[in-house]
C-alpha cells in the first residue's frame, strides 16, 4: 500500500503534538507533505512554534512548517490556555525550536500542494479551527475537487460541547470556516468528541508511554499528565482524551473506528448554539449525507498502535 499524502493543519496543543508524532512515526501509511499552523488552542506565534518543537522532538527538523491564519474568518480568536497551559504545550520541558518556519503563508502552501499533486491524492488533516482550510477554499475554489479527503477532529453530538454546552472547541472558534468546509462537497471524516472522549489516557496507558524511556515517550507522558486536568475535573474522566491522534490513527487503521455517513451542518446564527455540529445521526431529515461521523473506537487497539509507533521515534 502506498503511503497517503497528507497536510496536517494544527494548533498544538498537547493532543495535536501526539497526532503529529504518530504521523511522523508511520511512514508506511502516511507521507506528511507539510504542516500548517493555525491560531486556536493558543495564538499563532505559539502554535507555529510548538509544531516545530514537536518536529524536532521527532527528529524531523527537515519538515516544512508554515504559519497560517492568526484569527478566525469573522470573529475574535478564542483560545484554550485553561486546557493546554500558557505555552500550549505545558507539561514537558522541551527546548525552543532551531528550525525556521517555511517561507510563505500556510494557505498558499495548501493551495499550491493541491494544484501540484494529481487530483485526489492529497488528504487534509485539520486538528484545530478550520480557518486555514476555509480560507484556501475561498481563495482557490478549484482545489475543492482536488482534495482526496478531509479527516478532521471536531464537533460532537451525543457528547454535546466542551467549550459551550453545544459546541466543541475547533468548530466553535471558527464556525463560519467550518460551515464552508462542511458545505464544500469534499469527502469528510469527522472525529467528534463522541469518539475522542473514548480515547482516554488512563494511568496504565500513560505509564506505557513513560516506560518507553525515550525522549518522545517521556515527553508524551508529561504532556498528558498536564493536559488531563481539564477533562478529569469537568467530566470526571479517567484521563486525557486524545482527540487529535484519532485522526492520524484513522489513516493508519480505519478499522479501529466506526461511525455513520450522515448529514452534518454547522450552527452559525444562534449565539446560544453557535458552532454546534448538527449531526443527523438518526437520519430524521432528508438532508444529504456529507460526512462519516465517527462514534466509536477500539480503544485498546488504538493505544497499542500509538504506543508501538511512538516507540519507533
Ligand atoms: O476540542 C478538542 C480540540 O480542540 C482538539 O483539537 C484540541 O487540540 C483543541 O484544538
Ligand atoms: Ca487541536
Amino acid at each position: 500500500m502506498t503511503a497517503r499524502k497528507i497536510i496536517i493543519d494544527t494548533d498544538p496543543g498537547q493532543d495535536d503534538a501526539v497526532a503529529i508524532l504518530l504521523a511522523l512515526a508511520s511512514p508506511e501509511e502516511i507521507d506528511v507533505l507539510g504542516i500548517t499552523c493555525v491560531a486556536g488552542n493558543v495564538p499563532l506565534d505559539l502554535t507555529s512554534k510548538n509544531a516545530r518543537i514537536v518536529c524536532e522532538l521527532a527528529g524531523r527538523s527537515d519538515m516544512s512548517v508554515y504559519a497560517g491564519c492568526d484569527r478566525p474568518l469573522g470573529r475574535d480568536l478564542v483560545t484554550a490556555e485553561h486546557v493546554h497551559g500558557k505555552t500550549g504545550l505545558d507539561g514537558p520541558n522541551l527546548p525552543d525550536p532551531t528550525m525556521p518556519l517555511a517561507e510563505g503563508h500556510a494557505v498558499d502552501y495548501i493551495i499550491e500542494q493541491l494544484r501540484t499533486h494529481p487530483a485526489g491524492t492529497v488528504t487534509l488533516c485539520p486538528l484545530g479551527p478550520l480557518t486555514n482550510i476555509a480560507t484556501a477554499l475561498q481563495k482557490a475554489p478549484d482545489i475543492a475537487e482536488k482534495v482526496q479527503e478531509i479527516v478532521l477532529m471536531g464537533g460532537g453530538y451525543f457528547e454535546g460541547g466542551n467549550i459551550t454546552p453545544t459546541a466543541e472547541f475547533n468548530i466553535y472558534v471558527d464556525p463560519e470556516a467550518a460551515d464552508i468546509v462542511f458545505k464544500s462537497g469534499i469527502p469528510i471524516v469527522v472525529m467528534p468528541l463522541d469518539v475522542t472522549h473514548k480515547a482516554l489516557v488512563t494511568k496504565p496507558r500513560n505509564d506505557a508511554f513513560r516506560a518507553l524511556g525515550t525522549p518522545v515517550g517521556v515527553a508524551v507522558a508529561a504532556m498528558t499528565d498536564f493536559f488531563e486536568r481539564f477533562d478529569k475535573e469537568k467530566y470526571g474522566s479517567e484521563g486525557a482524551p486524545l482527540h487529535d491522534p484519532c485522526v492520524t490513527a484513522y489513516l493508519i487503521n480505519p478499522d479501529l473506528f466506526s461511525g455513520r455517513h450522515i448529514n452534518v451542518e454547522i450552527e452559525t446564527q444562534s449565539e446560544l448554539t453557535m458552532g454546534m455540529t448538527v449531526a443527523d445521526w438518526w437520519r430524521v431529515t432528508d438532508r444529504t449525507p456529507n460526512a462519516l461521523f465517527v462514534g466509536n473506537l477500539d480503544a485498546d487497539g488504538f493505544f497499542s498502535l500509538l504506543t508501538e509507533r511512538l516507540a519507533r521515534l
